[in-house]
C-alpha cells in the first residue's frame, strides 16, 4: 500500500431528468479542479460522480416520453458522460443508482438501521414536492400548497410508510456540530442548519407504495425506498464495488461538494444515517451558491446560452472551468451571463496572460533568436518581481486548501500583472536599443520563468493550458518542470529555444454577443407581444350527481392491441382492446386527432359498463375517455397501471 495521504471528494449525483446547464456543471468541474490539485500534491485523490436516477419524477419523465425509466436515463447518462468529457472531468468513477452494487448496499444498511429500531413502519399524511422529491408540512407549502424550495405545487399524500428515526438524534448531532465547527461550510449555512435542528427534528418517511421505481425495501417488496434515502448511500457504496479495500482507504469523505439548495440532506439527514449506522461521518460538506441564470432561472429569453456544450464549443472549456472557478465567491450566489464570461476570458485570459505569453515569446524571437538565456546582471524591478513568483505558492495553495477558488486565482493573477507591469518598467525594448545584452537576458528570463509557474498553479482549473504552454516554451518533454516541486524559482532550463505560437486565447467581440443576446431578447419579447389564441371557452359544468350515480360508471385500463380507420367515416377509428386477458371492439370519433398506429400499445381509460352499441355495424362495447375544449383533444392515459385496474 502506499502511503500517500489520500483525499476523497464527491459532487452530488445529478438527476437524470433533463439536461445539465452551466449551474450544475459548476459543482462538478469543482469537484475536479480540486482533485487535480490535490493529485499534484501528492494526495491519492479519489474523485466521484454519479447520477440519481430512481423516484417519481424520473418515472413520470420516462412515462411522458413513453419510455420505461431504465431506458430514459441510459439516454440522458450518455449525454451527461459525453458533457463531463468535454469540460475534461476526470473523475474516477460514475455511480449510477441502478447499479447492481449500490442497490445491494442500501438495502443492506436499510434492514441494519430496521433491525436496530431506528426505521419502523406508520402511516405519512403530508405534502411532497415530486420535483424537488421533498416531504413538507402544512406550514411549510402554505396556503397556496407549493413547494417552498422551487414554488411548483406540493402533492397531498397519504400512504403507508417506513419512518427514520431522527428524532432521537437531534442533540447527538448538535453536539457533534459543537465539536466538529468546520464540518459544514461556510459558516453562514451552518448557522442556518444549527437553527433548524434546534427547532426539533421530526422523523423522516423514508419508503413510498405508490410507485415503483426504486429499491424495495429489502423485508417488504410493496414499498420502494425514498429516492433521498437511496441517493445518499452513493457516497459509500461506491466504495464498496469489489471489495472493502476502496471504503477501507477513503471513507470517511473529506469534502461533499453540494450546491446550497441541497444542503440539508447532506448535513443533516446523511449524517444522521451514519450516526444510526455506526459509520464514521465525512469531514466536511461544502455548500456552495447558485449560479443565477438569467432572472434566477434558465432563461433563453435573455439571450443567454446556458447550454454548457455549445459555451465549450465557443469558448473552449479551459476558459469556461476558468470562468467559473473565478466568477463565483465562497460561497455565494453568482449571476451567469455570457456577456459577464466573454469580459473574464478577455480581460484575464487574453489581456493578462494571453499578453504576457505572447510579449514574451514575442520578444525572445526577436532580440534572442527565440533562444532562453541564462540571467546574469538584473534590473531594479527583478527582486521584487522574483519575490512575488517565490511567495505565490504559499499564498495560492492556503486559499486552495481551504477551497476559496476564487480568491486563490486572484492571488496567482496578481503575479501575472505584476509581470506585465514588469514588462513595462524595465521595458526590454529598450534595453535591446542600448545593447544591454546581460540585463535583456534576466529579465526575459524571468517573464519565462513566471510564466511556467503561473501555468502549473492554474492547471488544475485548465488542464489543456499546459501542454499548449510548453509545446510554445520549447520544454514539451519536461514533466518534471509541471510538478508542484518545480514550482521553485530558477528551474528553467537556461539554453532552452522556443517555438512561438498562435495566441491561445483570442479576444472575444463582446459586442457581437451583446447585439446577439438583444436580438434573442427582442425576438422573445415579440413572441410574448403576439397576440395569444383566444382561449377556448368552458364548457358550463353538467348538473349534480349523487355519488351512487357516479359509482355506477365502471372505469377500467386498457391496452390498445390494435386500430385502424372505419373506412368511409372521417371521425372513427375501430380499436381492438385488451383488458385483464379479455379482448373488445371498441369504436371512437377522435380519428381527427390521431393517427391510428400512433395510439396502438397505449393504456387507455374504458367506460367498460356501458352497454354495447351498434355503429355503422360493428358493436362498439365501451367508450374511451378523452379531454377535450374547443377544439382540442387528448386521450386519458395511465401507462404505468396493468390493464383491468379500476379507476375511482
Ligand atoms: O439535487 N447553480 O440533483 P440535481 C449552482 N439528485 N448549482 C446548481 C444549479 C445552479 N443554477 N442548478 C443545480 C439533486 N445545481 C439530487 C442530488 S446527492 C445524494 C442527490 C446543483 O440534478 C444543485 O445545487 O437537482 C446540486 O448540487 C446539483 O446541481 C445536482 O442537482
Ligand atoms: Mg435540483
Amino acid at each position: 500500500m502506499s502511503d500517500k495521504p489520500t483525499f476523497y471528494i464527491t459532487t452530488p449525483i445529478y438527476y437524470p431528468s433533463d439536461n445539465l446547464h452551466i449551474g450544475h456543471a459548476y459543482t462538478t468541474v469543482a469537484a475536479d479542479t480540486m482533485a487535480r490539485y490535490k493529485k499534484m500534491r501528492g494526495y491519492d485523490a479519489y474523485f466521484l460522480t454519479g447520477s440519481d436516477e430512481h423516484g417519481q419524477k424520473i418515472q413520470r419523465r420516462a412515462a411522458a416520453a413513453n419510455m420505461q425509466p431504465k431506458e430514459f436515463v441510459d439516454q440522458i447518462i450518455k449525454s451527461f458522460k459525453e458533457l463531463w468529457k468535454i469540460l475534461q472531468v476526470e473523475n474516477d468513477d460514475f455511480i449510477r443508482t441502478t447499479d447492481a452494487h449500490h442497490e445491494k448496499y442500501a438495502q443492506e444498511l436499510f434492514q441494519q438501521i430496521y433491525e436496530q429500531g431506528d426505521i419502523y413502519k406508520s402511516e405519512y399524511e403530508g405534502w411532497y414536492c415530486t420535483s424537488c422529491e421533498t416531504f413538507f408540512t402544512e406550514l411549510q407549502v402554505g396556503e397556496e400548497h407549493v413547494c417552498p424550495d422551487c414554488g411548483k405545487p406540493a402533492e397531498l399524500m397519504k400512504e403507508e410508510s417506513y419512518f427514520f428515526r431522527m428524532s432521537k438524534y437531534a442533540d447527538r448531532w448538535l453536539k457533534f456540530i459543537e465539536e466538529n465547527p468546520d464540518f459544514i461550510q461556510p459558516e453562514s449555512r451552518r448557522n442556518e442548519m444549527v437553527n433548524f435542528v434546534k427547532q426539533g427534528l421530526e422523523d423522516l418517511c423514508v419508503s413510498r407504495t405508490t410507485f415503483d421505481w426504486g429499491i424495495k425495501v429489502p423485508f417488504d417488496e410493496k414499498h420502494v425506498i425514498y429516492v433521498w434515502f437511496d441517493a445518499l448511500i452513493n457516497y459509500i457504496s461506491a466504495l464498496k464495488k469489489d471489495d472493502n479495500s476502496l471504503y477501507e482507504k477513503f471513507w470517511p469523505a473529506d469534502v461533499h461538494l453540494v450546491g446550497k439548495d441541497i444542503i440539508r440532506f447532506h448535513t443533516i439527514i446523511w449524517p444522521i444515517m451514519l450516526m444510526a449506522a455506526g459509520l464514521p461521518l465525512p469531514k466536511h460538506v461544502l455548500g456552495h451558491g447558485w449560479v443565477l441564470l438569467g432572472d434566477g432561472k434558465m432563461s433563453k429569453s435573455k439571450g443567454n446560452v446556458v447550454d454548457p456544450v455549445i459555451l465549450c464549443d465557443r469558448y473552449g472549456s479551459d476558459a469556461i472551468r476558468y470562468f467559473q472557478k473565478r466568477e463565483m465567491q465562497y460561497g455565494q450566489d453568482c449571476t451567469y451571463s455570457e456577456a459577464n464570461l466573454a469580459l473574464r476570458i478577455n480581460n484575464d485570459l487574453a489581456n493578462d496572460y494571453g499578453n504576457l505569453l505572447s510579449r514574451t515569446t514575442g520578444m525572445l524571437e526577436k532580440f534572442q533568436e527565440g533562444l532562453v538565456l541564462a540571467p546574469s546582471a538584473g534590473t531594479d524591478f527583478d527582486a521584487d518581481l522574483i519575490q512575488l513568483a517565490k511567495d505565490t505558492p504559499a499564498a495560492f495553495a492556503a486559499l486552495m486548501d481551504k477551497m476559496e477558488w476564487a480568491n486563490a486565482l486572484a492571488e496567482l493573477w496578481k503575479l501575472v500583472g505584476k509581470a506585465n507591469k514588469y514588462i513595462d518598467d524595465v521595458a526590454p525594448w529598450a534595453l535591446n536599443k542600448e545593447g544591454k545584452k546581460e540585463e535583456l537576458a534576466t529579465v526575459l528570463y524571468n517573464m519565462v520563468e513566471v510564466l511556467r509557474m503561473v501555468t502549473v498553479m492554474v492547471a488544475p482549473v485548465m488542464p489543456s493550458l499546459l501542454p499548449k504552454v510548453w509545446a510554445q516554451l520549447g520544454i514539451s518533454e519536461r514533466d518534471d518542470l509541471a510538478s508542484w516541486e518545480s514550482l521553485k524559482w530558477g528551474l528553467f532550463p537556461a539554453g532552452t529555444k522556443i517555438n512561438r505560437g498562435e495566441p491561445l486565447f483570442p479576444r472575444i467581440d463582446i459586442d457581437a454577443i451583446k447585439a446577439q443576446m438583444e436580438a434573442a431578447a427582442a425576438e422573445a419579447a415579440q413572441e410574448e407581444a403576439a397576440p395569444a389564441e383566444p382561449e377556448p371557452e368552458i364548457e358550463p359544468l353538467a348538473e349534480e350527481c349523487v355519488y351512487d350515480d357516479f359509482a355506477k360508471v365502471d372505469l377500467r385500463v386498457v391496452k390498445v392491441l390494435e386500430c385502424i380507420k372505419v373506412p368511409k367515416a372521417d371521425k372513427l377509428l375501430q380499436f381492438k382492446l385488451e383488458m385483464g386477458g379479455e379482448e373488445r371492439t371498441v369504436l371512437s370519433g377522435i380519428a381527427k386527432f390521431y393517427q391510428p398506429e400512433e395510439l396502438v400499445g397505449k393504456k387507455l381509460i374504458l367506460v367498460a359498463n356501458l352497454a354495447p352499441r351498434k355503429i355503422r355495424g360493428i358493436e362498439s362495447k365501451g367508450m374511451l375517455l378523452s379531454a377535450a375544449i374547443g377544439d382540442k383533444l387528448q386521450v386519458i392515459e395511465a401507462p404505468d397501471m396493468p390493464t383491468g385496474s379500476r379507476v375511482c
